[in-house]
């Protein structure tokens, strides 16, 4: 959480830093502040709120100019978000200052230290105190900036992605690295370079950049190529230069009034995308790198754990669904915070497959140390390439969704479905527990999938009718099961989080074990009853929850009949395979969750208290 942005070089810092800031805005969006320096002094402006807050104040009170400066856009953890809490902090002397993604855990001790040293503290954030230390250091070892904050690290517990700037030094910037997210743009001959937490600020300046790994300090200087070293043992790091794929249509919205709206559209593609070159349906092959190079671990594992979070988490339930039913293998999902604090059981005829869009959520990637720690084989399904995830994983399969910028996860469900769906049947074959031919048939109906969710979008005004009747309930009920079950989680969880509508997911012959006391004339209902899916038991569940007067919006196989007649509204999904209703039934809750947010005009792309990517525990 928080994003942070930096340039040092030749060119104008404000607009580079303002419009990284936008781009970053979904990582935290509590407050934010920038810093520039224009070879005489530092010029800072923070604010409460959102990015636009910034550049309004921006306009009264500080001049624009200066080639280095450096931006936050913040999710708050130590201390309320209020225009002192903001980054930039200075250090006492004001001669230093940082921008910070992450915590420290142990500010409190080192506060009381400073403080006895005489150090004074304007804010409650740990940020403040980390900066302080630096400076202290730096003063007590009579060191260089890069050198203090590489000793100042080492006495820190947490989590960082930070930058520093020191105006008696102003030809450098240094930034370090641990648990959360860092690159560095390079630009043309060394003349200019830009951070972020990730590349999407700089993406139209070069397409070269380096991610610092974790526990790296660089030390960034123009016209100088960029030194990193190891903060434990000061070793000379040789970083890779990466060519980044990114490019900016892929971060705008195209004409679209949210990010979330256009990333349900770009579905279709992005499951094409996920698939492409790896589903062979012609030839009968699955190839996926990943898993073609570590096939028997896979055949020979006693279970698959899946790790995961939130949305990610849901996918990770259909997936329970998908292996133990195609390929036989038995499956616990574990939520990374739970797993990694449970001292679980966990042996090297284990496979732990990790999913994250961001590949950078903190118990997630915790969840993953402590499994290979323990022995695991442990495979990664992200979709950011080069995440934290990403690199701490044995093998794994990227999920192609390009870039998810919405809070809201839509697009990243569907392809980590998909590329689970890969796996299970990959798997189902070779373990004998899938016939050719029944192998042969979910590989073309996987294929028709994308065309198939491209046709459903079209019953986008139906669902916002549906919306405009249900926008003002107080609560709503979602129910499925089977396959579906996951679904009904991931469709509460989407209202939820961008309505502020309270929602609960369950499964569906569950509800008369509790939840059907809340059902009366006020509360909507949205039932999945798809043909394959326990098709007549759901169908009870609806006459009971009809028999309350509860509102059905029911999801239904294409040219139903049954449900029609009980329900108050149905919407079809196109028939395939049941183990591939998750990727259909999905998109009607994505768009009622996407309208009855906006008509009550909640900030879609940026819900309160939210962020992106969830570096925290
Ligand atoms: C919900 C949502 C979150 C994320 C969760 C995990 O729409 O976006 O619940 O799914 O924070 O994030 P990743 O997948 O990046 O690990």
């Amino acid at each position: 959480m928080c994003g942070i942005t930096g340039y040092i070089g030749y060119r104008e810092a404000y607009p580079i830093i303002i419009n990284g800031l936008k781009r970053l805005e979904y990582r935290g969006y509590d407050s934010a502040g920038i810093i520039l320096y224009d070879g005489k002094e530092m010029k800072m402006s923070k604010t409460k709120g959102k990015v636009a807050n910034l550049e309004k104040k921006i306009e009264k009170n500080i001049t624009k100019t200066g080639t280095i400066g450096f931006g936050h856009t913040r999710w708050a953890t130590h201390g309320v978000p209020n225009d002192v809490n903001s980054h930039p902090h200075y250090s006492e002397s004001e001669n230093l200052a940082i921008i910070h993604n992450g915590i420290i855990e142990n500010y409190d001790t080192i506060k009381k230290e400073l403080i006895s040293r005489g150090y004074t503290f304007k804010s409650d954030t740990d940020t403040e105190v980390l900066i302080n230390l630096i400076e202290e250091v730096k003063k007590q070892e009579n060191v260089k900036l890069g050198k203090a904050v590489q000793i100042a690290l080492n006495q820190v517990v947490g989590a960082y992605a930070i930058v520093v700037f020191d105006k008696t030094h102003p030809n450098e910037l240094v930034v370090a690295k641990l648990g959360s997210p860092i690159a560095i743009g390079i630009g043309k001959d060394n003349k200019e370079f830009f951070i972020a937490s990730d590349a999407s600020p700089f993406i139209e300046y070069t397409k070269n950049a380096i991610y610092l790994e974790d526990e790296e300090v660089a030390v960034i200087k123009v016209g100088k190529s960029v030194k990193v070293r190891k903060i434990k043992d000061d070793s000379i790091v040789d970083s890779k230069v990466l060519q980044l794929q990114l490019n900016l249509d892929q971060i705008e919205k195209g004409g679209y009034d949210h990010f979330m709206l256009k990333e349900i559209y770009e579905q279709p593609k992005a499951i094409i995308d996920t698939y492409r070159g790896r589903l062979l349906a012609n030839e009968g092959i699955i190839r996926m790198a990943g898993v073609d190079d570590n096939i028997q671990r896979f055949l020979n594992a006693d279970r698959i754990i899946i790790v995961a979070c939130g949305t990610s988490w849901h996918a990770g339930l259909v997936a329970e669904y998908l292996f133990e039913d195609i390929a036989r293998i038995p499956v616990e999902v574990e939520y990374g915070s739970e797993f990694r604090y449970r001292n679980p059981i966990i042996t090297n005829k284990d496979i732990v497959i990790s999913i994250s869009q961001s590949g950078e959520t903190a118990d997630t990637l915790a969840a993953v140390k402590m499994a290979r720690e323990k022995g695991a084989f442990v495979f990664g399904v992200c979709n950011v390439v080069g995440s934290s995830i990403a690199r701490e994983t044995d093998a794994g399969a990227y999920t192609h969704a390009g870039p998810e910028i919405g809070v809201a996860s839509t697009k990243a469900f569907t392809t980590q479905i998909t590329v689970l769906s890969l796996i299970a049947l990959k798997l189902g074959l070779a373990k004998g527990n899938l016939s050719k031919s029944a192998y042969q048939n979910y590989l073309h109906q996987m294929e028709l999938i994308p065309n198939k969710v491209e046709a459903l979008l079209n019953i986008n005004d139906k669902v916002k009718h549906i919306a405009s009747i249900y926008k003002d309930a107080k609560n709503f009920l979602y129910l499925g099961r089977g396959f579906n079950f996951p679904v009904a989680l991931e469709g509460a969880l989407k209202l939820k989080e961008i309505s502020y509508i309270h929602a609960e997911g369950y499964p569906a012959a569950e509800m008369k074990h509790g939840p059907i006391a809340l059902i009366d004339e006020n509360m909507p209902i949205v039932v999945i009853a798809t043909k394959k899916g326990h098709y007549e038991k759901v169908v009870s569940n609806i006459q009971e929850i009809k028999a309350r007067k509860g509102k059905i919006i029911a999801v239904v196989t294409e040219g139903d009949t049954t449900v029609k007649e009980i329900a108050d509204h149905t919407i079809e999904i196109p028939e395939t395979e049941e183990a591939f209703t998750p990727l259909l039934t999905t998109i009607p809750l994505q768009l009622l969750s996407y309208h009855i947010a906006v008509m009550l005009e909640k900030n879609v792309d940026q819900p309160r208290n939210l962020a992106k990517s969830v570096t925290v525990e």
